[in-house]
């Protein structure tokens, strides 16, 4: 199996949240399973190996964070466990890109970088679809709970969605902001005013600080 998901990376999160908040449910493994068989799968592209490594790896901390966030928020376990799998599974889409158009997709984010224009708008102008939404059509094919496929085709705008509560959306949202992005301009850790605006409804804006001593504490553990 390839280096990075081979690791020990996945096991200890699993592990902690699952004597914390119960076993995982049967729908919810299956969709964490396709998450590294696509990743394993996808390690064997040799121009992308390094982007793919970073990529599970700002996926399993955005996975382990968004899990605390909603444990934090009480949620069920059944919403813990999806807030876990949506962060590991939120940018499987830029999977496909790579996988598909590597050399073009890699021309694409240098273009964002230049521009200093955010990855989801010069993907939507360049491919006419956004890595989120690739994500969540994967998932929805491959029969993923809607909740699961919401929580990655709203990754990077959840105010977009039409649950008005907290959900496993919310905390990939923060999670996913809070660990910066795995691939350049995917997410500059920049919150906008409607996402502020989003996270201030929720109750979540004033934990940010909280989130973020959190996040850096995950960042220190190394994954693989
Ligand atoms: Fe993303
Ligand atoms: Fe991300």
């Amino acid at each position: 199996m390839p280096a990075a998901v081979k690791k020990d990376g996945l096991r200890a999160p699993l592990e902690q949240l699952t004597e914390r908040v119960g076993p995982m449910p049967t729908s919810i493994a299956s969709m964490v399973s396709l998450a590294v068989e696509v990743f394993t799968l996808s390690e064997r592209l040799r121009f992308s190996i390094r982007p793919i490594q970073k990529i599970w790896a700002h996926s399993l901390r955005t996975g382990f964070l968004a899990a605390l966030i909603s444990e934090a928020h009480e949620a069920q376990s059944q919403i813990i466990w999806r807030s876990f799998a949506g962060g590991l599974l939120h940018d499987i889409g830029l999977l496909i890109l790579l996988s598909q158009v590597s050399q073009q997709f890699f021309r694409v984010v240098e273009l964002a970088s230049i521009r200093g224009a955010t990855l989801h708008i010069m993907e939507q102008e360049v491919y006419g679809t956004t890595h989120a939404e690739l994500g969540a059509a994967l998932l929805s094919r491959w029969g993923g709970e809607d909740a699961l496929v919401h929580a990655v085709g709203f990754h990077d705008d959840p105010f977009r969605n039409d649950q008005t509560q907290f959900c496993s959306a919310s905390a990939v949202y923060l999670a996913n902001i809070l660990d910066g992005g795995g691939i350049a301009q995917d997410c500059d850790g920049v919150l906008c005013a409607q996402g502020e605006a989003y996270l201030r409804r929720l109750g979540l804006l004033e934990q940010v600080p909280y989130w973020q001593a959190r996040m850096r504490e995950i960042q220190k553990v190394p994954i693989g």
